[in-house]
């Protein structure tokens, strides 16, 4: 029997996950990309609520989720690359040999940390890699086929290239207070072994290599990437077999997702951010070339909790964060009271809704970029962030 939504849940965890809004029916589909929980037992229960109320979850680990603690050491997780395995087990778990009828996995998707795993447990899936939905026809609607896509990746530094603030204004923010290296918590509770940090290039992979905001270093985010090749091979000859976005005569549509940013204009510019050193830690370029190679029709993404929802080099990216509870007072306080937002439905009707791929949602950044270009030459701080820092 043929599912009705895929709703999309952005920055998601586990008091979201446990909370979520009882109006949801148990026929949704739910993506999350990335930062589930840090703690192993709040991943479980995540993922275990995930299951109760969903037919299927698609997952793509963050960087919280990759923490390492002595909590796991009996299991032989010792490094951030041990915790993305167990994080792809735990998904994994409780798994049946059965199928959701009209659900089909993507055929390469046996490729090792980016493996679809389903679970089952007479409830929901949880998936770590691509599926291919086959969607019957529905009023309107031709039969059409759905390609979900997560991809893994890392975040470098170098990714991003525009224009620092002047040191003076960084300095003065920092004065008397603990360096962004000193007090970003993936640089103490993310662990690399030396061969991932030294990548294919043979740089030098000590820790400090990746403890940095400055370092052109960026095997740990080609090692991510690297992990999605194998299907995603499989879905670019997807993507390209299909004319005119049609394949077989059903129509194809392709959504990707991934926790870092793809593309710098998904982030505002620096003199917008509380913390102007953020876009050192949260972007991938290999992502962006798997993200263009892809050409999906829409790319969610996470980690920044920066609503948005834009169209940059012919393909739309969207984030919808839920928020940390903290948050959820402050700038996720819509999206905790909105919820998740349906991205595509297979039948439409229901709130007016049309089916297939939904619309752009309205965000304010979406908004401020299509009155103001960007500008990246401009430092006058916001007067947000301004007020923030006085009252440190
Ligand atoms: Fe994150």
């Amino acid at each position: 029997m043929m599912r009705r939504e895929i709703t999309c849940l952005f920055a998601f965890n586990a008091h979201i996950t446990l909370t979520l809004p009882p109006s949801l029916p148990p026929s949704v589909r739910s993506s999350l990309p990335g930062d589930i929980a840090s703690n192993p037992s709040n991943f479980r229960a995540a993922l275990a609520a995930a299951r109760r109320r969903f037919h299927a979850t698609f997952i793509v680990a963050g960087n919280h989720d990759l923490w390492v603690s002595s909590a796991l050491a009996e299991e032989g997780v010792v490094d951030s690359i041990d915790k993305l395995a167990w994080v792809h087990k735990v998904a994994a778990e409780e798994d049946e040999d059965g199928r959701e009828d009209g659900e089909q996995k993507s055929s390469s998707s046996s490729s090792s940390s980016g493996s679809s795993s389903s679970s089952r447990n007479k409830r929901g899936k949880i998936y770590t890699g691509p599926v291919l939905l086959h969607l019957p026809p529905h009023l309107s609607l031709p039969p059409s086929l759905l390609l979900l896509v997560p991809l893994l990746s890392w975040y470098h530094p170098s990714w991003d290239t525009e224009p620092d603030l002047p040191a003076e204004i960084l300095a003065e923010l920092y004065k008397g207070r603990p360096s962004f290296e000193q007090c970003w918590a993936d640089f103490r509770y993310c662990k690399w072994p030396e061969e991932v940090v030294r990548g294919e290039g043979g740089r030098e992979g000590g820790r400090e290599e990746w403890v940095s905001t400055t370092t052109r270093n960026r095997g740990i985010a080609e090692w991510f990437a690297k992990q999605n090749e194998g299907f995603l091979e499989d879905a670019r000859v997807r993507v390209e077999t299909r004319e005119g976005g049609r394949e077989g005569g059903r129509k194809v549509v392709v959504i990707s997702f991934s926790h870092f940013l793809p593309r710098e204009e998904l982030c505002p510019e620096k003199r917008f951010l509380i913390e102007p050193m953020l876009t050192k830690v949260i972007g991938s370029r290999p992502l962006r070339e798997q993200v263009e190679r892809l050409k999906p029709d829409l790319h969610l993404f996470g980690h920044t909790h920066i609503p948005l929802d834009i169209e940059v080099g012919g393909i739309r990216y969207l984030q919808w964060p839920l928020g940390s509870v903290g948050e959820q007072g402050r700038q996720t306080g819509e999206m905790s009271l909105k919820g998740p937002v349906v991205v595509f439905d297979s039948k439409g009707g229901e709130g007016g809704r049309e089916g297939g791929l939904q619309g752009e949602v309205p965000t304010r950044w979406g908004a401020h970029y299509k009155e103001e270009g960007r500008d990246v030459l401009k430092t006058e701080l916001a007067p947000w962030v301004k007020m923030y820092w006085n009252r440190r």
